[in-house]
């Protein structure tokens, strides 16, 4: 089992990538780190603690981290468009009954990194500040680390913020060019493939049908996510299950064809957040194929295993 380190902004797929991993046997989920992006640190962090208890899982620890941007004092994007007011699509699931572990992400980062050399794999799902903050403040841990898994970035394909940018290297431009230039063995899950994966209408209906407490959430969640989908996207057929494919690649590395490349992030104000990439003998791994129906046949076989013991 690897050890698992899961960051995220959560999120309608963000929550999904949390169903996703905790039913993943291959993954050992020390801890969920949390931070701002599709929202704020405080609302991503009581979400995924909502997303924990729905899942029955609330013992996982949950980690705040930044709040703001590795080296600017606002972000330029928020995301409550796309995931509803609330991050979860507001369908109002309970309050949490568990609280936070008391360290700031980055530290707890470092601290499970030294603890477990060579052996914990980071999945960040959000903007790469706690990542950035962690390996600004202990950059000994760069050659500690296993592996790191980020969704973000669209190398070969346009943004989805801005013609240039994906939206969590938008909201932390700086954190991002830090972290790909770090030296970390990273393998990057952009647009190039997240866009290729599309979870359809239809399996809402199915969730919802099924009759447990989890899969009626999901769908409601979802149904949110979607309808901004088929408003911005109509074309792609339903929503792309972006944090989700992170998650699964480090499931199951094989889910992708990766290249090996040079990417920096543009800080230009026009092409602010751009992934920029080119071929290199060293570098780090970029996502260019998906196998997207093995995927998304395991995404879905996971997603709501507790669902289906709630079966009324
Ligand atoms: C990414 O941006 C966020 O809205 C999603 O949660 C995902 O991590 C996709 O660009
Ligand atoms: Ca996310």
């Amino acid at each position: 089992m690897k050890l698992t380190i899961l960051d995220v902004d959560t999120g309608i797929d963000d929550a999904l990538a949390i169903a996703y991993a905790v039913n993943s046997p291959e993954l050992n989920l020390l801890g969920i780190t949390t931070g701002f992006g599709n929202v704020s640190a405080d609302e991503a962090t009581r979400n995924t603690l909502q997303v924990l208890q729905l899942l029955g899982r609330s013992e996982i620890p949950v980690v705040m981290g930044a709040d703001k941007p590795f080296r600017r004092e606002t972000t330029r994007h928020r995301a409550y468009d796309v995931h509803g007011k609330d991050g979860l699509g507001n369908i109002g699931l309970p309050d949490p009954m568990t609280a936070v572990t008391e360290i700031h992400a980055s530290d707890y980062i470092i601290s499970m990194v030294k603890e477990h050399p060579h052996e914990v794999t980071l999945v960040t799902v959000g903007t790469q500040t706690n990542m950035a903050l962690a390996i600004e403040k202990d950059p000994s841990i760069i050659g500690l680390v296993k592996e790191v898994i980020i969704m973000g970035g669209a190398v070969t394909v346009p943004g989805n913020v801005t013609p240039y940018a994906e939206a969590n290297f938008y909201a932390d431009a700086e954190a991002a060019d830090f972290v790909l230039r770090s030296g970390l063995p990273i393998t990057l899950v952009g647009l190039d493939v997240t866009m290729q994966t599309v979870l359809k209408r239809g399996t809402l209906l199915d969730w919802r049908c099924g009759g447990s407490e989890i899969g009626t959430a999901f769908a409601d969640m979802c149904c949110f996510y979607m309808d901004f989908y088929e408003q911005v996207n109509p074309h792609l057929g339903g929503c792309a299950l972006h944090d989700p494919l992170a998650v699964a690649v480090a499931v199951n590395p094989s889910f992708i064809k990766t290249k090996t490349m040079q990417v920096h992030v543009s800080m230009d104000e026009q092409s602010l957040g751009q992934s920029i990439g080119k071929t290199s003998e060293k570098g780090i791994e970029v996502g260019l194929e998906v196998d997207k129906d093995a995927f998304t046949s395991q995404f879905l076989e996971r997603v709501l295993p507790c669902g289906k013991e709630q079966l009324k």
